[in-house]
């Protein structure tokens, strides 16, 4: 099995600034499927004029969106500016949507500060135009172990809608056999548990969402270099209940590309986009890697190893940093 580590992207600006030279798109460039109809554009989300370059004059039926947490990975920002930020692109995301649409946005709460941003995010939604439907918790199995306080396992997704729209009941259904008996009920005199009156072996996806894999290197979907990608089946969930095949899915926040791919599975048309070329590059390299090989992501390598093989440059850099031998 192949073996390419490479260090956290996010967190290593001269590496990435190394690969733009092998990106097909610069800041601006939109990148667009024909086949399929998806794009991708190098845009930064936080300008609706770029926003608007990116979507033409379509309207989208679902939003996902996943945007730095503004903690751990990626840059931090004093909050005020950090929900600024956030307001831009939600008002894009609010005029982009159709009539009826679905807006998710999965979110970080830093325990250590007062659980910031999710508390501000929540603030700011309130005069945002869309409502709040939903507070959906997916449990992490990354945890880390302390004596001192509860491990932290916990991902947020928030869950708004505009308009009415579609929310398709038979996708929400997970793998998680029937095991707790209880709630009872009296149906045409009889008591009944919950056990007797449903229809289905399994359980309806509630709120909690325990029964998806965390993405890590064990996993074909892993992208080595990408922290922050979502897991396949968490997309899957979220683009089969909100959207139908053949409609316009959006996320302004691309990294691995994990809604482009779950979008082009589901036969939906996905238009993302991220400021930085090096993931917009990764995305577009994985859904074509999708097409030949049927694979979901690289798992224990990464989508830059034949360029890295090939130049002693980069290979010098990995080795003199961050210790890794090509
Ligand atoms: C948390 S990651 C998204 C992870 C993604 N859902 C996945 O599963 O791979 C956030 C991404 O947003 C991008 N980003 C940060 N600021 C941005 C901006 N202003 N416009 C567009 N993308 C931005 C980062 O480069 C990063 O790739």
């Amino acid at each position: 099995m192949l073996k390419a580590p490479i260090p956290r992207l996010d967190l290593d600006a001269e590496l990435r600034n190394m690969l733009t030279p092998f990106c097909r798109l610069k800041p601006g460039d939109i990148w667009e499927d024909k086949s399929s109809g998806h794009k991708v554009g190098c845009v930064n989300s936080y300008a609706s004029g770029e926003i608007d370059h990116l979507m033409g004059n379509k309207k989208a039926v679902l939003a996902v969106h996943d945007p730095p947490y503004n903690f751990v990975a990626f840059d931090e920002l004093e909050i005020d500016e950090f929900i600024l930020n956030c307001k831009a692109w939600i008002k894009s995301t609010y005029d982009v949507l159709a009539e009826n649409g679905s807006l998710y946005v999965w979110l970080g709460a830093d325990q250590k500060n007062h659980f910031q941003p999710l508390p501000q995010f929540m603030m700011m939604m309130m005069n945002s135009g869309f409502s709040s439907k939903s507070f959906i918790t997916m449990r992490n199995q990354r945890g880390y172990g302390t004596q001192k306080n509860w491990m932290a396992i916990r991902q947020e997704l928030l869950y708004y809608t505009k308009g009415k729209p579609i929310f398709n009941i038979e996708a929400e259904y997970t793998d998680i056999p029937k095991v707790l008996k209880g709630y009872y009920k009296t149906v045409g005199n009889q008591v009944t548990s919950n056990m007797e009156r449903s229809k289905s072996e399994n359980i309806r996806a509630g709120n909690v969402w325990i029964d998806i894999q965390q993405t890590f290197y064990r996993m074909e979907e892993n992208i080595n270099g990408c922290f922050a990608q979502k897991p396949l089946k968490s997309c899957d969930r979220i683009i089969k209940a909100g959207s139908n095949k053949g409609d316009l899915v959006i996320d302004f926040f691309a990294h691995s590309g994990a809604t482009l791919l779950s979008a082009e599975i589901n036969e939906r048309i996905c238009y993302t986009c991220d400021i930085d070329p090096v993931f917009c590059e990764i995305a577009i390299r994985r859904l074509e890697r999708y097409r030949e090989t049927g694979q979901t992501g690289w798992q224990n390598s990464n989508p830059f190893y034949e360029e890295i093989t090939k130049d002693d440059n980069i290979k010098a850099y990995l080795m003199n940093n961050h210790q890794i031998e090509y």
